[in-house]
């Protein structure tokens, strides 16, 4: 950086970057970067029944919501603004097998929740999750045979899905399932069957990561998986393969890109922005939410103070929005 008066001119010290932070008025004429509710994607869990709101140990004040009390989180949403739910089911112990059938029945709690959702919000937008692990009777993402995660018939099971859900109304889907080629084999799906607006926000830089314990809590999937998600999720150790990632998903037809987990990965989403300057998101997954919330509870940290700054981070980083279980709460917040 070249310094704007030279050694000999310059009163000393040179430069007083106090003088911007003096009140409130002017720290904020030189901020540059702005967290708006209109950023947030607002992830909720769904499971069967009425009235229901059953909460989950590791992620305080998240619930799983029967499909009644969704439309009611719906909304929430609506009145303070956040554009758009994601939606994650909860799927009875009975209802997972090998094959993931579940997963493409047009009645299932996922589908069912688009409808009911969509019927009360048509302009909330409703994002969904691609992939088989909710509905997989080994926790998995894809179709296990012999130990193997199958990758193409994988491929063949996510495309049903796909379908399914943009039948029932969903407006962004979200294939988190990372076996490679399904945004190509989905896109030319929704193309042939006439769903030409369906958006997909790929879940590209998808990590393998520790973070994601409480979710599996949450869909009911922790004491089912069996091995790891290694062999087709990210290595955390790796920067430039997001980017090779990225490039493909984004050849194959995805509208928008999403770095998962968030605030670990945050040069990612810069580096992403950067290479591709297409629409990035970040996943604040389950995890960072509950170290922030088990650290508020105990009075070591300021919860608001740090669920803000985390959230501004993603700005920071060149994200344009942040899926966050924080959503309800930041909004609030943000509309004073
Ligand atoms: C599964 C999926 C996961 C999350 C979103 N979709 C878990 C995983 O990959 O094991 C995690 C989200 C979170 O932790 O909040 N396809």
């Amino acid at each position: 950086m070249r310094p704007i008066l030279t050694p000999v001119q310059a009163p000393f010290p040179a430069t007083r970057h106090r003088r911007t932070k003096r009140s409130a008025a002017l720290r904020n004429l030189v901020q540059e970067n702005r967290l708006a509710v209109h950023d947030l994607i607002w992830p909720i869990f769904l499971r069967e029944g009425t009235a229901i709101e059953e909460p989950i140990a590791s992620m305080p004040g998240v619930s799983r919501l029967s499909i009644d009390r969704a439309v009611v989180a719906a909304e929430r949403a609506v009145g303070l603004g956040i554009p758009a739910l994601c939606l994650f089911p909860y799927t009875e112990p009975a209802l997972k097998t090998l094959d993931c059938a579940e997963a493409w029945n047009p009645e299932n709690l996922t589908n069912r929740a688009i409808r009911a959702i969509k019927a009360a919000f048509p302009e909330l937008v409703v994002m969904t999750d691609v992939a088989l692990d909710p509905y997989n009777a080994l926790g998995q993402d894809g179709l296990v045979r012999d130990g193997v995660i199958l990758n193409d018939e994988t491929i063949e099971a996510l495309v049903k899905m796909a379908l399914i859900q943009s039948e029932a109304g969903a407006d962004i889907l979200g294939p988190s399932d990372m076996m490679d080629g399904r945004i190509g084999a989905i896109r030319s799906a929704l193309e042939s069957a006439g769903h030409k607006d369906v958006t997909i926000m790929s879940y590209a830089a998808k990590y393998a990561s520790g973070f994601y314990g409480p979710f599996r809590d949450a869909v009911g999937a922790s004491g089912l998986l069996k091995g790891d998600k290694k062999t087709f999720q990210m290595n955390p150790a790796n920067g430039d393969e997001a980017l090779r990632l990225v490039a493909r998903d984004l050849s194959e037809g995805a509208d928008m890109v999403m770095v998962k987990p968030g605030l670990p990965y945050l040069d990612i989403c810069r580096r992403v922005k950067d290479a591709f300057g297409a629409p990035t998101f970040a996943y604040q997954v389950s995890g960072e939410y509950a170290m922030i919330k088990a650290a508020a509870q105990n009075g070591w940290v300021d919860g608001q103070t740090v669920m803000m700054e985390s959230l501004m981070a993603f700005k920071r980083a060149g994200c344009d929005g942040v899926l966050t279980y924080f959503a309800p709460e930041a909004a609030a917040l943000l509309r004073g």
